[in-house]
């Protein structure tokens, strides 16, 4: 308890995070899904056959749950695998799972590119349409009255919102859509008509794509009820742009809309931010949902690190789900529990902010400057995203101001950058994305010129050292903002230090130290000195180079 409570503070004090303290599970007032009811929605999950042997697992999906959705167990290469053989069982053991608990199914899918037999796919256009009509003559047939809705067509969409250039499109042309939802309904009256795909969750092309095609689906007069979004996301892209307002222009245009497949990955190892930034995500999307009257539910793609599809379909990711792999809830537990339960009920974003206008521009930093957003209750703060380049490129979150300034530090010299701003409250909801500004770095030569004089001195007796570090700018440009970055040969640890920010990954021998506000403005020949307090076993050698703002320092 003391090293954690030491940890803690040495973290505090060194402005990172050396250890991860989770949050204790939520008062329980009730499951996920007593809530979700409460608040007119259902709270889902997907299962798949081979997990429902394991008892306590189970035993979750049957109180936490009041909607299942077949991992597997429904898409075509499960349930006809030879063409006109039929195998319902492990759809069916799922089907009376859910009746046993009272629990809605969601059937998934009919249609898909992927999970699809190569029988399906080498047939030509009219014995494709044959084979598409009878499979779904059959399965939409065979689960007539037991399921709530059924993802007709899955993923059809490429990113920039085309249609995708699956089999079927090639085969049967773009009316395929159309067809599988009229042979749907033709098969069953009743169950509700779903079109699925992902990063559609957000305003973007893809999502325009989505909502073009539904209108064209529904200007033909096509039998479709409900709109899906995956909402498959992860802590290192920015949460999907406006979701609550793009869940509703689907839902304005006489649709259901639901979020089928919620999960929300990271790159491992976890660390208290990224548990953090899952927290918020979870908490948005089930408040983005909450906030559209035809948003019927949430269902998740499963709830437990311990059967997870996350690693093997993106390696190096993972922890993405509710609980971990003991079934103990997480803090992203907690919060959907809370939203569900009430949260503040403010569900109004802050106004967008204005586009960021940069100014003190060097060769590896700028300061971001935009037109402040309000809100109903208070903006509590600003994400920064930033993509490289002058196009393409993927944005990711740099910064976390407090105010509508931000200095961005690190850059390469002669670069191209692209920002945009978003704000955000305490719940959080967050604004619309500002406009995005382009903005390129100096040429370098300037800022990146350094000297670095280190000296440790040993304490007698103890493994501590105290060490010190002069940073001279040798360049004829002053340096305006700075990280310095070395490597420990031989084990050692900073374990305090000061006139900047340092960190020091556990398990790593990385360590940066960032200027504070007060000496981020290096002169052309001036210095400025900064140390440490730090740890060793056996020898204390220096460090083997120092680079300032990713330059090599001499
Ligand atoms: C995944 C399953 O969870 C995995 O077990 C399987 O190996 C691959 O498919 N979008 C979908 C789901 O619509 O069907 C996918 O499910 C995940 C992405």
């Amino acid at each position: 308890m003391r090293r954690k409570l030491l940890a803690t503070l040495l973290g505090g004090l060194l402005g990172v995070s050396v250890c991860v303290v989770v949050a204790a599970p939520a008062q329980a007032s009730g499951t996920l899904q007593q809530h979700a009811a409460a608040r007119g929605k259902f709270f889902g999950n997907a299962v798949d056959s081979g997990e429902l042997t394991d008892a306590p697992y189970r035993a979750i999906v049957a109180s936490e749950f009041g909607q299942l959705t077949p991992g597997n167990a429904m898409k075509w290469d499960a349930i006809e695998p030879q063409p006109g053989q039929f195998n319902y069982a492990r759809g069916d053991e799922i089907v009376n799972l859910a009746r046993a608990n009272g629990q809605s199914v969601r059937g998934h899918t009919l249609l898909w590119h992927s999970q699809t037999p190569g029988w399906v796919q080498n047939l030509d256009g009219a014995a494709m349409r044959a084979a598409m009509q009878n499979h779904i003559t059959n399965v939409v047939g065979h689960y007539r009255g037991q399921l709530y809705a059924w993802d007709v067509v899955n993923e059809p969409l490429n990113e920039d919102g085309t249609l995708r250039s699956s089999f079927w499109l090639q085969r049967l042309g773009p009316g395929y859509i159309a067809e599988a939802f009229r042979a749907a309904r033709a098969a069953d009256p009743n169950v509700k008509l779903y079109i699925n795909d992902y990063n559609t969750d957000g305003f973007g092309a893809k999502s325009d794509g989505m909502f073009a095609l539904v209108q064209s689906l529904l200007q033909q007069g096509v039998p479709i009820d409900g709109v899906g979004f995956q909402s498959h996301l992860a802590v290192q892209y920015g949460f999907p742009s406006g979701m609550q307002q793009n869940l509703q222009r689907f839902a304005n245009l006489g649709l259901d809309v639901a979020i089928t497949e919620l999960d929300v990955r990271m790159p491992l190892p976890a660390d208290s931010n990224k548990i953090a930034t899952q927290n918020t995500y979870y908490r948005n999307v089930t408040s983005a949902c909450l906030a559209v009257t035809r948003c019927v539910g949430i269902t998740v793609w499963g709830f437990t690190d311990r059967y997870s599809w996350i690693p093997g379909a993106f390696p190096g990711e993972g922890s993405a789900h509710l609980s971990d792999v003991n079934l103990q809830r997480k803090p992203a537990y907690t919060a959907v529990h809370d939203a569900l339960a009430g949260g503040t009920g403010d569900t109004t974003p802050p106004t967008q902010p204005g586009t960021p206008a940069a100014s003190a521009v060097t060769s590896s930093s700028l300061t971001l400057n935009w037109a402040a957003s309000t809100d109903n209750v208070a903006v509590t703060g600003y994400e920064v995203y930033r993509a490289p380049g002058a196009s393409g490129g993927t944005f990711t979150r740099v910064g976390t101001p407090t105010t509508n300034s931000f200095a961005d530090t690190g850059l390469s010299a002669a670069s191209t950058y692209r920002y945009y701003v978003r704000a955000r409250d305490a719940v959080p909801n967050f604004s619309a994305n500002s406009g995005t500004v382009s903005v390129t770095t100096l040429p370098g030569g300037g800022g990146g010129s350094c000297r670095v004089v280190y000296s440790a001195s040993n304490w007698g007796g103890a493994n501590g050292f105290t060490a010190s570090v002069t940073i001279t700018n040798t360049g004829s440009s002053a340096v305006n903002g700075w990280t310095l970055r070395f490597a420990f040969t031989a084990g050692q640890r900073v374990t305090d230090g000061w006139s900047a920010s340092w960190s020091q990954p556990s398990g790593s021998a990385n360590v940066s130290a960032t200027n504070l506000s007060w000496n981020a403005v290096i002169a052309p020949g001036a210095s400025v000195g900064i140390g440490f307090n730090g740890s060793h076993t056996g020898s204390n050698p220096a460090p083997a180079g120092f680079t300032l703002n990713n330059a090599v320092c001499s």
